[in-house]
């Protein structure tokens, strides 16, 4: 069996800090400043994607019913990479064959007419129609709809867009809409005005003189539910305009491997053969079983073999456990696992080498937190649990889980308590927490780790880690609030010699041994000074001295 070392080789971009970041926008198509060949070479053709390949040009051969698309998905989701790689396809015949599965179907079509508007654009100065017009090359066609800007028609839609084959690819709306609200017009605004614009080019879509024309929006959704309560119910408006004429795409498919096929494309040169795959599966499953004969965990290793052929070179936990947290509000989705993802890895590649030759997956707690840019990416992901890190995961040997491991030499409970902190990633209301103690055995089996002394240390991280909890189904989670463990310390530590006797335990005592009857003593001392002890003949006295912790009695008595 192979090391991922030996089978898997990272795209040089993984380790450019430059590229990490690039965002390709509609601008940039307009512009013609994307190559084709590399922008396919690291595109994953998701089923959704293929939907819509399909459904433009089926369009562009007049055969398709629908003209509008919409395509739903979060921010990071893939909306506007489709919207480029849909764009390509039309102006680039010669891509087709590789990208599009029947493409024999639509041989007869040419280079397709394709128009572009980015929301970005705020300051388009006759309005998404202008901007249209102009780009088929028609912009004086429209000039009575531009001063002042009022909405073209159904019809003058038909005339303008009827013809050869065009793509209308629509993006980011919403911080277009939200600006030109503050436009004013007449007694109405640019919003008002736009909305009426593309709801009746939306129902010039639906007629047959149109059937050459696509029309791919991304979602509004995202944004109206953030947005003020008047930009809401524009947009809602709109959307309605839009749902009734639109079939909606959702480009990386949630329940789906999607993003795993993404992750690979984008990150990894080529993947290996599947017999090599197939041998780092078997092993993992034999480590599994092995573990599950011994009662340690109840997750199925035919499970783990047929996950890791899928999800190889990831372990298929990951799958589980970063879905958790895509949903969470300020993480991109696919945008945020791709960034993510190529930080782990670069952090596997670049780190040490030795430990590296035995890996043979990525796993879910492959990062290091010691290390500021990817202790960056994880708290930002759920601020809140910072304090967890410092204090039981990761604190440049100082944590619990690092101090333990020291103890036994051994990298377990870091490992533990990174898979645990991953489950506990997810703020939206009502998410997945935490995993079982047979899940996260399940999760670390991996060829060459024994997890023998697992139980033990996890008995000794439970009992020192202040933010780690059990919920009601017996889940380990971190949370943001201390648990007893950190009371208990925090209370030990406020408690100093001094203060215990002078106060609480004064107080304590004297509230126990209050005599009530007299009839044993009358007279209470606790903790006296010598010299403060006055006996009277008259009354008994109790007095209460601390310990001595030399031999006998002590020895001022
Ligand atoms: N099918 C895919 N193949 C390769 N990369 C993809 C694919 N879908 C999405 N991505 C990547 O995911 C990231 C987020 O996509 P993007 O289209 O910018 O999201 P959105 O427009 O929904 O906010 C981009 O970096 C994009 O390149
Ligand atoms: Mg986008």
């Amino acid at each position: 069996m192979k090391t991922l070392f030996e089978l898997c080789k990272p795209r040089q971009s993984v380790f450019d800090e430059t590229k990490r970041e690039d965002v390709l926008n509609l601008s940039d198509l307009k512009e013609g400043k994307i190559e084709c060949a590399p922008f396919f070479e690291e595109n994953y053709i998701t089923d959704g994607m293929k939907t819509l390949f399909d459904t433009a040009f089926n369009r562009f051969i007049k055969r398709g019913q629908t003209g509008v698309v919409k395509l739903t998905q979060a921010m990071g989701g893939g909306k506007t990479h489709n919207m480029l790689a849909l764009g390509l396809l039309a102006s680039n015949p010669e891509f087709r064959d590789k990208a599009i599965t029947n493409s024999e179907r639509y041989k007869s079509i040419g280079n397709v007419r394709v128009v572009t508007f980015s929301g970005r654009e705020s300051d388009a100065q006759f309005g998404i129609w202008g901007s249209i017009a102009e780009q088929i090359g028609k912009k004086e066609s429209f000039s009575q709809y531009y001063s002042p800007l009022s909405a073209p028609g159904e019809t003058a839609w038909i005339n303008l867009l009827s013809g050869d084959p065009l793509l209308i690819l629509i993006d980011e709306l919403p911080p277009y809409l939200e600006n030109a609200k503050s436009k004013t017009i007449g007694n109405s605004d640019l919003c008002s005005v736009t909305s009426t614009a593309l709801a009746n080019l939306f129902t010039a879509l639906g007629k047959a003189q149109l059937a050459n024309v696509c029309l791919v929006i991304s979602d509004l959704r995202a944004a109206y539910e953030s947005g003020s309560e008047l930009i809401r119910g524009a947009f809602k408006n709109l959307e309605n305009e839009v749902n009734r004429s639109a079939i909606n795409i959702e480009p990386v498919g949630s329940g789906s491997d999607d993003v795993y096929h993404i992750l690979k494309k984008r990150l990894f040169e080529s993947m290996p053969r599947a017999d090599e795959i197939n041998l780092v599966a078997i092993a993992y499953k034999n480590e599994v079983a092995k573990a599950k004969q011994m009662g340690l965990t109840n997750i199925s290793p035919d499970l783990i073999y047929t996950g890791i052929k899928d999800s190889y070179p990831f372990h298929p936990s990951i799958r589980d456990l970063y879905s958790r947290f895509k949903e969470n509000s300020g993480f991109q989705q696919t945008r945020g696992l791709i960034r993510l993802m190529r930080q782990v890895i670069a952090g596997i590649y670049l780190g040490d080498k030795s430990k590296a030759k035995i890996k043979y997956l990525i796993n879910v707690f492959d990062f290091d937190l010691n290390n500021r840019a990817m202790l960056t990416t994880i708290t930002q992901i759920k601020q809140e649990l910072s304090n967890a890190i410092a204090h039981d995961i990761a604190a440049n040997g100082k944590a619990i889980a690092e101090e333990i491991d020291a103890q036994y030499q051994q990298e377990l409970v870091g490992d533990v308590s990174k898979l645990i902190l991953v489950s506990s990633l997810a703020n939206v209301p009502n998410a997945l927490l935490g995993l079982t103690l047979q899940e996260i055995i399940g999760d670390l089996c991996e060829p060459g780790r024994d997890i023998a002394g697992l139980k033990r240390a996890l008995d000794e991280f439970q009992s020192r880690a202040w933010y780690l909890e059990h919920d009601k189904e017996g889940k380990l989670l971190f949370k943001n609030v201390k648990n007893m463990i950190a009371e208990l310390h925090s209370l030990v530590e406020s408690y100093d010699n001094e203060g215990v006797r002078t106060t609480t335990l004064k107080t304590f005592l004297a509230d126990k041994f209050k005599s009530i009857v007299g009839d044993c003593y009358q007279n209470l001392l606790i903790f006296p000074a010598i010299d403060e002890i006055t006996l009277n003949a008259d009354k008994v006295s109790l007095i209460l001295f601390e310990p001595y912790t030399g031999a006998g009695l002590h020895p001022c008595f």
